[in-house]
């Protein structure tokens, strides 16, 4: 069987691989991280210059290559061009998004350097799998160097309509790059309509039915395949849980109160702002479930050197403390706003225990809280989501009480309803999201991603003539 190289940004501290900590891509490559398979990427490190030599290390179930980023690369690279001119564009949020001719030329630069850096270390036959935004580069520069392995690429967030993704400068020359992949795939089936609709609006190419577009010659298949959980282990994980001392310290904190959770990155695409407005909606306007219901935001500090994360940050310091101001007494306190990580298995726990999952984004590629959230109830008992119909994940949980996050009034009519809700058609609505989650699952992600790479049979190129110096 072909190895399988995972390329992303970010790779895993191998420590924290099945720790309390592990998250994100883990979980949805779980399928994939079998012994032999090779994970390349950034060590996290920052260095005087970006190295195009990886350093290796083995553990018992996988092999790990990562490079350093000189300061100036990460500067341009990761928070210029990746997080402040991709990620908010690709989010639908132009307004924040900047350009620069040089942090991009950088960025081309640092996919460069990934690919000069992996291919000492590639078989002829493997199969490389790359992952997100920060690397749409690397398989042109993989074939440019004669890679002729079969390369496909997973977008973890939403692709963007043509007429956001045409105020980028080098849009065209992005999606040519894309093209450069043998199987591309994304979130929803919606994501692939806008990808499909942006490539004709700038090639006038046409998607095949059977999904293939065709570029210089080049044939790349499209497919959906939204990123999943492993909903039995992860209920496991939320009994356990529930039983620690951590979860009973929470529930006895509670004095019988229903208890609302978000969690999230602290980012702008995540909506915070706008979810405690509908909260403050909700406590002005319902004066009745004042002091039956607590809202626990728990919200992991991301990318704070770019300058709009800062500003989040603070912006929703400030609403903590005007919502917790006005709506609190002397023993009951609204909001619980926490700015720093727990472990995943704790979360899990107060998963368990919260009667409502607010998952609002503005725009999400797809959002493994809601589906996290869904597999931590009790059947028997579970709590409500509520979801953001602009996280890719509302796409294939349409039993969700599903809002519009810019419209303040429906979400807080939905935690209003969520409360009201009876428990019949909590359970309802509950068995049939569970379905979802447990079909669409992380081995189900996985499979299908891998099955469409392995089928790839037309190596676009001869094969290079001396492999690397790890070639089998
Ligand atoms: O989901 C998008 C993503 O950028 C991932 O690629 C990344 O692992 C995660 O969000 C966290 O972002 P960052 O690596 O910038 O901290």
């Amino acid at each position: 069987m072909a190895r399988l190289v995972i390329v992303s940004n970010r790779v895993p501290d191998p420590s924290e691989r099945t720790g309390p900590r592990a998250g994100g891509l883990v979980v949805g490559l779980a399928e994939a991280l079998v012994p032999g398979t090779l994970w390349f990427g950034w060590s996290g490190r920052r260095a005087e210059t970006t190295s195009t030599t990886a350093k290796m290390t083995e553990t018992p179930d996988l092999t790990y290559a990562t490079i350093d980023l000189g300061e100036a690369d990460y500067r341009a690279f990761y928070l210029g061009f990746a997080n402040s001119t991709l990620w908010p564009l690709f989010h639908m949020m132009p307004s924040l998004a900047v350009f620069d001719r040089a942090d991009y030329a950088i960025y081309r630069r640092v996919n460069d350097a990934f690919a000069e850096a992996l291919l000492t270390l590639l078989r002829p036959d493997d199969l490389i799998w790359v992952h997100d935004y920060q690397l749409i580069g690397v398989a042109a520069s993989l074939r440019a160097r004669g890679v002729a392995n079969r390369i496909g690429f997973f977008l973890h967030i939403p692709f963007p309509a043509p007429a956001v993704l045409d105020i980028l400068p080098p849009a065209r020359e992005l999606l040519a790059s894309l093209l450069a992949y043998d199987v591309i795939g994304l979130q929803t089936n919606r994501d692939r309509t806008l990808f499909a609709d942006a490539v004709h609006a700038a090639f006038g190419y046409q998607m095949t039915p059977d999904h293939r577009i065709t570029h210089q010659g080049h044939s790349a298949q499209i497919i959906v395949a939204p990123v999943g959980i492993d909903a039995q282990a992860f209920n496991a994980m939320a009994v356990r849980a529930s039983q620690r001392v951590e979860t009973r310290r929470m529930i006895d904190s509670l004095a019988g109160r229903a208890l609302m959770i978000g969690v999230d990155r602290l980012d702008y695409t995540k909506g915070l702002p706008a979810r405690f407005e509908a909260y403050e909606r909700f406590l002005s306007r319902y004066a009745e479930h004042r002091r039956k219901l607590s809202f626990l935001q728990i919200a992991a500090p991301s990318r704070e050197e770019v300058e709009r994360y800062r500003a989040l940050r603070e912006e929703l310091d400030h609403k903590t403390g005007s919502i917790n101001g006005a709506f609190s007494d002397f023993d009951w306190v609204p909001l619980r706003y926490m700015t720093r990580t727990l472990g995943r298995t704790l979360i899990a726990g107060f998963y368990r225990t919260a009667r409502i999952g607010l998952v609002t984004p503005l725009r999400d590629g797809m959002n493994l809280v809601a589906k996290e959230y869904i597999a931590a109830q009790n059947p028997l008992d579970p709590g409500v989501l509520i979801l953001s119909i602009f996280a890719g994940a509302a796409e294939g949980l349409p039993e969700a009480l599903l809002v519009n996050p810019f419209d303040i009034d429906a979400v807080a009519e939905a935690v209003h309803a969520a409360l009201v809700m009876p428990v019949d058609e909590r359970i309802e609505r509950h068995a049939a999201l569970l379905g979802h989650v447990t079909a669409e699952s992380a081995q189900v992600y996985c499979q299908r991603f891998v099955a469409a790479l392995t089928r790839v049979t037309h190596p676009p190129l001869v094969p290079r003539a001396t492999s690397g110096k790890n070639a089998a």
